[in-house]
């Protein structure tokens, strides 16, 4: 079970071969929604910022692609659907669907969306549909790219936003010397990150050796712009808080095609800080500190 909460502690395991856009990274690869709605939850505040700084239209409509587990589909209705504005939910999953939609039909203004399960390789909607199209963290697991963003770019009206959740400075919460092993454990590990994701995740797929300011220009996008929101927290953690670090750290040790990529050393090291029963256990430390930039990446359509 942890193992497989690990596979998408939001970069899921799958094998980016097949189609020529993206291939799908559903249910079947890995995502797990209870990881993927604990992220939302963790992110809520942050998204609030930065759906205000998006500025959709009052009356718009809105997409997002690879809504995963809906908490960000949420947060859009409570943002427009008050004023008439229409959300589309789209994945490939149908689980994530499933649970996007048991979200929003908790809540108020489930009329206001809409659910389409299909592929971003493959979009099923009309140019000009929409006002602002959303996609968060699932762009970068795509065979090709370039070819989901210039499809997704096709589906705005003139003067719509094509906004992606996409890579930034990776999450910290560990001091710098934790006093085990050399100084900079968390740095090490997004070295693995790295190593793992382009052998795992993204071998076979088409290489695009650009930023994703780039990309949105090369998509025919104009006013390209970028916006980090910085995700803060200090103890005492939420359960929410806890949970995603832990998994954060957990991956490494649980999941062997990760743990491959690490030094013996280090291994050693993340079984301790994840281990309750250690007196490393990383939540015995008083001192962790957790942030995260949350960079949106944004182009508009003429
Ligand atoms: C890492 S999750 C991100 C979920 C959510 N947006 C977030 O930021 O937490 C990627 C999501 O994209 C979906 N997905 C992956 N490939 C897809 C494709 N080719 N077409 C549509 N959805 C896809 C997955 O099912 C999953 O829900």
């Amino acid at each position: 079970m942890a193992s497989q909460h690990d596979k998408h502690d939001s970069h899921a395991s799958g094998h980016g071969h097949g189609g020529s856009h993206g291939h799908g990274h559903g249910h079947e690869h890995g995502f797990n929604a209870d990881s993927l709605r604990n992220n939302d939850l963790l992110y809520a505040d942050v998204y609030r910022h930065a759906i205000d700084w998006l500025a959709i239209p009052a009356n718009g409509s809105v997409m997002e692609a690879g809504c995963g587990a809906g908490g960000f589909t949420q947060l859009l209705v409570d943002s427009i659907a008050p004023a008439g504005g229409m959300v589309t939910a789209f994945d490939e999953s149908a689980e994530m669907i499933a649970a996007t939609r048991e979200l929003i039909e908790r809540g108020a203004h489930a009329a206001s969306v809409s659910y389409q399960q299909g592929d971003i390789g493959a979009l099923p909607f009309e140019p000009g549909s929409f006002d602002l199209v959303w996609s968060s963290r699932t762009i970068h697991h795509l065979s090709d790219q370039l070819a989901a963003v210039k499809g997704l770019a096709g589906t705005l009206r003139p003067g719509g936003k094509l906004a992606l959740r996409e890579g930034s400075i990776r999450t910290r919460f560990l001091p710098d010397d934790i006093g085990l092993g050399a100084p900079g454990l968390e740095d090490r590990l997004d070295v693995a990150f790295h190593r793992w994701f382009s052998s795992n995740v993204r071998e076979g797929g088409v290489r695009y050796p650009y930023g994703w300011t780039h990309m949105l220009a090369e998509a025919g996008l104009t006013d390209v712009t970028a916006r980090t929101f910085m995700l803060e927290a200090l103890p005492p953690f939420t359960d929410v808080q806890i949970s995603y670090m832990g998994r954060h750290l957990r991956r490494w040790v649980e999941n062997d095609d990760r743990k491959a990529y690490l030094d013996a050393g280090d291994a050693d090291i993340l079984t301790e800080l994840t281990t309750p029963a250690s007196e490393h256990y990383a939540f015995k430390r008083p001192d962790l500190y957790l942030h995260e930039m949350v960079t949106i990446f944004v182009g508009t359509a003429t």
